[in-house]
């Protein structure tokens, strides 16, 4: 009997040291190191200044931080970010991040990799759903807030004028959370005065090309036009283009108000072709790598995460303009 007690304590200790060393194992239990840590990352595109240098800082940042970082650049189409993310659910990454193209039609394979236990960050952009718990953190900026802020200016600039400012819209791609929200958010600020009229709002797709042949075309219906409130900086300096080989001179002639403030659109406002930028920063990486770090360690993460942003005026682009990083 007493030899059959020492057998039975011998294996039961056997067994706890079995688990023990289950729970020795760090890539089981313990937090992970960030080279253990892989992320999937499914851009939208090429289609801007802003979104290369959005690109270049979440790539540097993942470097310098020793994350693996997979990354896939969808060419604006919702399709490739879909498959993108398949993809990232099958070679089993431990987070995927992703900027979406347009607002609708993420449920299905958010859920799959809700399913799959993988949690999903979007970054810069928003999805439009009902459940909020496909996606643990969306970091990126207030568009509406932007949209409001192009608005404010323009109605102090217009302040003491009476007649009619007859406004063209560039917009973003259709569907896509900054093309909406900053056209809602100048809409409603400049819907406190009748004299503001948008007479013309098309997409020029975020893209500088996109952005010329669009107010090339609007110019010929709307040869009257004050002011251009473009969605992005690069559909502002496409209009540029269009506005000088139409014989006219911008920032004097037609006013542009863009959104983003990179390089080029900065040195365009120092320059006075562009009368005001709003900021939309995409320098976003150092606190996606945050996130992913604390998601990873099972860590709570705010669910919105929004960036600090400015604007500027041509002063301001003067002053900026030597220290800006893109
Ligand atoms: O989602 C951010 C927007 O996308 C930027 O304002 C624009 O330039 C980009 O293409």
């Amino acid at each position: 009997m007493k030899k059959l007690v020492t057998i039975l304590a011998a294996s039961a200790m056997l067994v706890s040291l079995a688990g023990c060393a289950g729970g020795l194992d760090a890539s089981a239990d313990g937090p992970k190191d960030p080279g253990d840590i892989v992320v999937g990352f499914a851009q939208v595109g090429a289609e801007s200044g802003w979104r290369t240098a959005n690109t270049k800082d979440i790539q540097d940042s993942f470097k310098e931080a020793g994350i693996e970082l997979k990354f896939s650049d969808a060419q604006q189409k919702q399709e490739n970010q879909i498959k993108a993310i398949r993809s990232y659910i099958t070679q089993g990454v431990d987070v995927i991040a992703f900027s979406p193209v347009v607002e609708t039609g993420w449920d299905a394979v958010l859920q799959e990799a809700k399913d799959a236990d993988i949690p999903v960050v979007l970054t810069d952009r928003a999805v439009d759903s009902k459940d909020d718990s496909l996606y643990v953190s969306f970091l990126g900026s207030d568009f509406i807030l932007e949209g409001e802020k192009a608005g404010e200016w323009l109605v102090e600039e217009y302040k003491d004028q009476t007649e009619p400012v007859k406004i063209i819209q560039l917009e973003g791609t259709t569907g896509a959370a900054p093309a909406i929200d900053r056209a809602e958010g100048f809409a409603n600020v400049i819907a406190a005065d009748p004299k503001f009229e948008v007479v013309a709002s098309q997409t020029g797709d975020f893209t500088r090309a996109g952005g010329k042949q669009v107010t090339e075309a609007l110019l010929k219906s709307n040869p009257d036009v004050d002011v251009i409130y473009s969605h992005n900086d690069d559909m502002g300096l496409g209009a540029i283009e269009a506005i000088e080989a139409a014989g006219l001179k911008p920032g004097k002639d037609i006013k542009i108000i863009t959104v983003d403030a990179v390089k080029d659109g900065m040195q365009a406002l120092a320059d006075g072709k562009i009368n005001f930028i709003v900021e939309c920063s995409p320098l976003l990486g150092k606190q996606l790598i945050e996130i992913v770090e604390k998601v990873v360690a099972g860590e709570e993460v705010e669910k919105r995460i929004v960036a600090d942003e400015t604007t500027f005026t041509q002063e301001q682009a003067i002053e900026a303009l030597p220290d800006r990083k893109y």
